[in-house]
Formats: C-alpha cells, structure tokens, sequence
C-alpha cells in the first residue's frame, strides 16, 4: 500500500508552512480525520443542521435519513447480522457503561475479562461488583504474556457474561475471538469484545464470528471526536433494561406511566451528535475504500520496519513479532523516562506519540513496570517517519544516557 496516496486526504498533514511536519503516532488514541469526514459535518451544519427523527419538515427529514445511512453503513462495516442494533453513544466507555448498567445481571452473576483491560473495560465491572453484587474476574496471561485458552476454557464454567478486549492498546496483542464465542456459548456465557484497537484496523466480522456484543470509538476509525457504538444481538439489547433517559426514548408517556421504545432508541436519549455521527459514517466509508486488510499489512509492515531499526535500541514491551503487535510499537529505555521520550521527540521532530500507562494502570501495577513510550501506526504513516522517529530515538540515546 502506498500511503502517500492517502495522506493528502489528512488536513492536518499539510503543515509544509510550518517549520516542520507533523508525524503523527497516536493513532491508537485517536486517528486524524480525513478530508471528506470534515465536509460531512460542515455540510450538516450548512445544509441541515437540525433534529432528527421528530419535526415533520424537510430538514428533518434530511437528518433522520444521513442519520439512519450512517446507522446503515456502521451495521455494514462490521457485518451485523440484520437484526442486530447499533447504539450510537459518546465513544467506547459509555458504550461500556450502558451495558454494564443495563445487562440483566443478578446477584453472584460472573463477569471474565482478561489481565489487559483498557480501564473503560474493568472499571465499569468493578462498578458493577461494588453496586450490583455481580463478580469480576480475569483470565491470567502466560507466562509469555499471551492469551491462555485452556485456563478461559476453564473459568468460563458458570460465567454470564465475557467481557475482553479484542486487540490491547497497551501491546497490540490479540486474543482469539473466534474460539472465545464458541467456548463461551457451550458454556452459556453471553460475549462482549472491547473492539476499539481492532475495528479500525482489521476486518472484523460479526455475523461470521457470532459475537454477541461488541463496542468501538468513531474517533479512532476517522471519525470525529465523542462518537462510539454499542453493537449487539436485538434479543440481548431489548432485554437490557434502559440507561439515560428523556425525550426520544420512548413510545409514549402518562403522568405515571412509560412506553419505552425497541432498541436502539431506547438507549439514545434527547437531541443526539447528529453531525458527529453523521460524520462517523463518512469516516467508516472512507476506511473500507482504503481497504481493511490493506491497512492491516501496512501497519504490520511499519512495525517490523521499526524493528528493524529500533529493535537492539529499546525493549519493545509486546510480542517479539511485529505481526502480533499490529500497528502499535511499545517500548522503553532503560535509564530514561517515557514521558521525557516523548516530549523530546515531539521538540526535534514534531512526532506525537503515547508515554504513561495507557489507561491500562492494573497491567502496570500487576507485572510491576512503571510506564512505555508508545508509538502507533496508520494509513498515512511512512517509513521515512519511521527513519525520522529512529534517528531522534539513536540521538536521545547518545544525548542523554
Ligand atoms: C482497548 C481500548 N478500549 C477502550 C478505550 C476507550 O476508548 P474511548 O476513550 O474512546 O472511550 C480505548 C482507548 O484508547 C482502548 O484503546
């Protein structure tokens, strides 16, 4: 994949006036946006910047349908079964909180994660410990640090539900989904993934792989900023008892009683992020075109360019192949800061990268590492950046060490 044919797509790559460029590897934490996501917002605020699914004249009816067509076209991009629905929330952590709130969980119910959770994907379950009596538990990593499926296959007898993250943001490992749906409906678990790392970066197929819910954030996937979806099984999503709500979710209302309205718009109170959303579903389309196995490889072909380069330089805190870290190069340097790494090549190369702990504080805390610098790839990286980001990296060293 040539890349450079993609980056004059990017707004935010254009900064040739400026003294120098921008290298942007933070893509795990947000992608820039391209062109055409930009001209779908400004077009819904200059064409038909009104509400949706309510007022009977035109412009309204211009949103309900660019509203239901970006609806239509995230149920496309992860294959949805037709009956499945598409919550449009803020981003991945609310679509979390929505179902932790509202899956139907007794007391004692069992609820697996893995040793690798975002903390938008442990956070709302120790909630739900704490407030709803439910248990949390997480599947121990490896030796190796990698996905023990014999030891799921074990402590899933009597889980609920198994809520996992598909692709870590911290490592760029990945589990393997297709034998946690199937191991997880023998036992009579209900399953959740936290797609975040993984929707914008590989073709994921939901129908193919029978996943029962899966959440992702617009705004890592070209979308704009505060967009996310909660994916799920309609017979799951209309057991789920409401989360906020008001105006738009419901049917019809007396002085003491409520109506609710079928999922999704149950779930999808008052005037919504139409712009936003509408912009998501640019920003989807725009993906699909580049192509979603192309974008896989590209990355995975940057990653062991940076390994190439860097490999003897820094620990790289992840998988030895670059294959099973994706898009994503973690590393630290023995006597130097992660944080210092990053602010000075943001100073002499104007690179954005990822320091700290990435959200995922319990890994940290559990295998005893204080933090990695992270560098993460997308469609309009190059291996020049690349050349720039190793040779700031040799420089640091020789400066600093
Ligand atoms: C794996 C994973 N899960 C969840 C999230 C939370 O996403 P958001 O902040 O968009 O809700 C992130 C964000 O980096 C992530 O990488």
């Amino acid at each position: 994949m040539n890349p450079d044919r993609y980056r004059r797509d990017f707004p935010m790559l254009d900064r040739e006036e400026q003294d120098k460029g921008l290298i942007y590897f933070d893509n795990a934490c947000m992608t820039l946006k391209p062109k055409v996501v930009l001209d779908k917002i400004i077009e819904y605020y200059t064409e038909y910047s009104g509400c949706g699914g309510r007022s009977l004249h035109s412009i309204s009816s211009r949103v309900t349908q660019e509203y239901d067509n970006a609806r239509k076209i995230t149920k496309e991009f992860i294959n949805a079964p037709s009956r499945n629905g598409i919550i449009f929330t803020k981003n991945t952590t609310e679509s979390i909180n929505l179902l932790s709130n509202s899956f139907p969980f007794k007391k004692g119910d069992k609820v697996l994660g893995t040793d690798h959770e975002h903390n938008s994907n442990l956070v709302p379950w120790l909630k739900a410990r704490d407030t709803k009596g439910i248990i949390y538990d997480h599947v121990p990593s490896k030796e190796d640090h990698s996905f023990d499926l014999e030891l799921f296959k074990q402590m899933v007898k009597g889980v609920k539900l198994v809520a996992m993250v598909h692709i870590s943001n911290l490592d760029g490992r990945s589990i393997p989904i297709k034998e946690i749906v199937e191991i997880s409906h023998d036992a009579g678990a209900t399953v959740f993934f936290d797609c975040a790392q993984s929707i914008p970066h590989m073709p994921l197929d939901m129908k193919g792989t029978d996943i029962d819910l899966l959440a992702f954030s617009g705004h890592k996937a070209c979308g704009p900023t505060g967009t996310g979806v909660l994916a799920g099984k309609m017979e799951i999503l209309e057991e789920m008892d409401t989360f906020i709500v008001g105006g738009d979710t419901v049917q019809e209302t007396t002085y003491d009683r409520v109506d609710f309205l079928k999922p999704p718009h149950k779930f999808e109170a008052g005037l919504q992020n139409y712009a936003g959303m509408i912009g998501m579903g640019a920003g989807l389309k725009y993906i699909k075109n580049v192509g979603l196995d192309d974008i896989h490889s590209h990355e995975i072909e940057l990653n062991r360019y940076a390994t190439k380069l860097l490999g003897d330089e820094v620990d790289i805190v992840g998988p030895e192949d670059p294959a099973d870290r994706g898009g994503i190069f973690p590393f630290q340097i023995l006597g130097l800061n992660a944080h210092d790494i990053s602010m000075i090549v943001d100073e002499v190369a104007g690179i954005a990268m990822r320091s700290g702990r990435h959200c995922v504080h319990s890994w940290f805390n559990g295998n005893r590492v204080e933090s990695t610098a992270r560098a993460s790839f997308y469609v309009y990286n190059t291996k020049k950046e690349i050349d720039i980001f190793a040779d700031s990296i040799l420089q640091i060293k020789k400066d600093f060490l």
